[in-house]
């Protein structure tokens, strides 16, 4: 059984740095007297990296990435550091479609003892991951959308069915082992079927797995009423799997719910490979003031060390990884820790002890 993992390491930039300065120690103690061993080792990459040397992600950080059994990623970007066309520089997109990560698991749980967004006591029940596809959807343009004449401008939605099926697989799968755990086992559609004959073929993809997995319920919701129904009432939802942009819009949405982006952790999966960051950016109105909740990258990294379980057979990763998320939940629930995005005053390194002593 394999017990020692490369971690390959991609702070990036703002508040990405922060957090993972705050989560490697948490990795560290709990690998401490465990029978595994992660070996982390640094990459650059990002917007300040690309300032400094015209490379955003070097070839040798993509080789170090591609050949690690995980990577966990802080944040990357900068508001003011762009390409000439005008978009920004996003690494992170990069790595999603150059390691075919296709599933972009993004989980929104509420935690006891963290303020709910919603007045309605059924908020504390929210429990939702929601699947966005990330290899393909409107973000197929990246790099190709036209501009003509400066009169006329086309992004184009590109939607396979070999990109559907693996993602809905995915999606059902999650739904089955989430059942066993007492979830549902549901999964909803999301998508624009009755305008867009893409979203229509992505839905007829997903009637088809869904035939293949009769023991979870599936069904089919719009996405302007997904909007609506995350907010009237999300606790209803169990998985939820839908194109690369509308899961980028909704899974913003979705961390809303349950605390913030401080509080919404990720997790980019694809068949050989596994890329673990928080949901969030790299918040440049608060980096360098130590005001960033790590809970997401702790998180993320619970959702890492669950994955490289998984994959490994080495039930040592899944108790720590089982382990790290009771820590989190019972600093929240103990009633102490109130981080700056909720009100609060508690910053990267209050909220970082605070786990480190509980675990
Ligand atoms: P953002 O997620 O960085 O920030 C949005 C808001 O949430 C800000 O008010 C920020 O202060 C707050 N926030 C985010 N994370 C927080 C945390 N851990 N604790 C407390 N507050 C937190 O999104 P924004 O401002 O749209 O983007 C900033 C930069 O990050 C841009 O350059 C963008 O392209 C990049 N970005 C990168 C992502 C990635 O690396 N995966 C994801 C999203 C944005
Ligand atoms: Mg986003």
């Amino acid at each position: 059984m394999k017990t020692a993992f490369d971690i390959c390491v991609l702070p990036g930039d703002g508040i990405g740095i922060e957090v993972i300065e705050a989560t490697l120690p948490i990795l560290e103690k709990l690998q401490r007297g465990a029978g595994f061993e992660l070996r982390f080792e640094h990459h650059p990459a990002g917007a300040l990296h690309y300032k400094a040397t015209g490379e955003a992600l070097p070839e040798t950080t993509f080789a170090a990435a591609k050949a690690a059994d995980a990577i966990l990623f802080g944040a990357m970007g900068w508001p003011e550091i762009r390409y000439q066309d005008g978009t920004e520089i996003a690494p992170q997109l990069d790595l999603r479609f150059r390691l075919e990560l296709y599933a972009g698991v993004r989980p929104a749980r509420a935690i006891p003892g963290v303020p709910a967004a919603l007045a309605d006591p059924r908020a504390k029940d929210i429990d939702l991951v929601l699947i966005r596809e990330s290899t393909e959807g409107l973000f197929a343009s990246r790099g190709k959308g036209v501009v003509e004449a400066d009169r006329e401008a086309r992004d184009t939605m590109v939607i396979t069915r070999a990109g559907s099926e693996r993602v809905h697989e995915f999606a059902f799968r999650l739904a089955e082992r989430r059942r066993l755990k007492g979830r549902p086992g549901r999964v909803t559609c999301v998508d624009k079927a009755n305008v867009f004959v893409s979203m229509a073929f992505f839905r007829k993809v997903f009637d088809e797995v869904a035939l293949r997995h009769p023991g979870v319920a599936a069904n089919h919701h719009y996405v302007d009423a997904t909007a609506l129904d995350l907010v009237r009432k999300p606790w209803m939802f169990d998985v939820m799997v839908t194109e690369n942009m509308f899961g980028d819009i909704l899974s913003d949405q979705a961390a809303a719910l349950v605390g913030g982006m401080g509080m919404a952790p990720s997790a980019d999966i694809g068949d050989a490979h596994g890329l673990f960051q928080p949901c969030h950016g790299s918040a440049p109105d608060i980096a360098g003031q130590r005001k960033a909740n790590p809970t997401a990258a702790f998180l993320s990294a619970a959702m890492m060390l669950d994955w490289l379980a998984e994959r490994s057979g080495n039930p040592e990763l899944a108790a720590a990884a089982l382990k790290l998320e009771g820590a989190v939940d019972a600093v929240f629930d103990s009633g102490r820790l109130r981080p700056f995005e909720l009100g609060g005053k508690d910053g990267t390194t209050a909220i970082r002890d605070a786990v480190l002593s509980n675990l």
